[in-house]
């Protein structure tokens, strides 16, 4: 069984899942059914990510028990405000499948249209209280934006799910998460968005080409993406790696049988080069954020 991680509510998640970002509609079922036949019990997806029905598929053709699997999506900014955000839980769990989710979260905060993030967070409050969601959270939250919602409203996230990964390490903000309970869970923890076509310049280096990293996987009789998974585990964190590929798929999930010493760790800590590879959650993208979510 994999390792979990307990939550500030007590509900548990497996410290492992499968993410599923820019994962193609049509190869989204069978690597979703893929990762559950290896093992994994947790699988990331977002109604933005257009791909939730094919999660929902892709758990039913596993033919593993829906209850043993933490399934957790997330409100895009269209659906923002109290209203638009409860009809999004019926919209994603309709695509998925499925009555409840293990977590909801909020894609990322409207830095301009704040009010309807608070709006939003608090149809998840609703949910919860329901008992439609066993657990609630933020994505790409900084401190500022935590100390805000956590001021306007009630409940205390689960989760804030933000860029990590060796070359964006975030100190400032897990550091702000487990000062209010609050677990970090890694988006790219093995840097795709370092790789990504489209995302950024295309001379900066990837994480999976680190020497550093290459060194410790050498010294482990590992791969490089193992060692960053290791290294988000061993340190507390959630990782949700994203592939399509059934050998990454396994490769991915096979980091328990080995342990990273303290200098490892700082080792890879020391990798920070404090610049990200996806979009600023600061930066307001209207255009972006109007993007509408199709009915289930
Ligand atoms: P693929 O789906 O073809 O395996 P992240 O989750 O950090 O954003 O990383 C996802 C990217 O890394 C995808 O491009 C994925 O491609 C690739 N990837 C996933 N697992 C591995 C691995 N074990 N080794 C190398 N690349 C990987």
């Amino acid at each position: 069984m994999t390792p979990t991680l307990t939550l500030n509510n007590g509900v548990t998640l497996p410290a492992i899942g499968l993410g599923v970002f820019q994962s193609a509609p049509e190869e989204t079922a069978a690597a979703v059914a893929e990762a559950l036949r290896v093992g994994y019990r947790h699988i990331d997806t977002a109604a933005a990510y257009g791909n939730e029905r094919e999660v929902g598929e892709g758990i039913r053709r596993s033919g593993v028990n829906r209850d043993d699997i933490f399934i957790e999506t997330k409100v895009w900014v269209s659906d923002f405000g109290y209203e638009k955000t409860l009809h999004a839980f019926e919209k994603a769990t309709g695509k998925l499948g499925i009555d409840t989710l293990d977590l909801l979260i909020l894609h990322q905060p409207a830095p301009d249209r704040f009010d309807t993030t608070i709006g939003a967070y608090k149809a998840l409050e609703t949910l919860l209280a329901d008992g439609k969601v066993r657990a609630i959270g933020v994505s790409n939250f900084m401190p500022h934006h935590l100390e805000r919602l956590i001021r306007e409203t009630e409940v205390v996230p689960a989760v804030n799910q933000v860029e990590l990964h060796p070359y964006f390490t975030q100190s400032e903000v897990q550091a702000a998460d487990a000062a209010r309970g609050i677990l970090t869970q890694a988006w790219s923890p093995i840097g795709g968005i370092t790789f990504y076509p489209g995302w950024g310049d295309e001379t900066r280096r990837s994480v999976l080409d680190d020497a550093t990293i290459a060194d410790i996987a050498r010294a482990h009789g590992k791969t490089p993406a193992q060692v960053m998974l290791r290294w988000g585990i061993q340190q507390g964190r959630s990782v949700i790696p994203k592939s399509t590929n059934p050998a990454r798929i396994a490769e991915n999930f096979d980091v328990f049988d080995f342990a990273l010493s303290r200098d490892d760790l700082h080792r890879i800590d020391a990798l920070d080069t404090g610049v990200r590879g996806g979009p600023d959650p600061d930066q307001p993208r209207a255009a972006f954020y109007d993007r509408v979510i199709d009915e289930a």
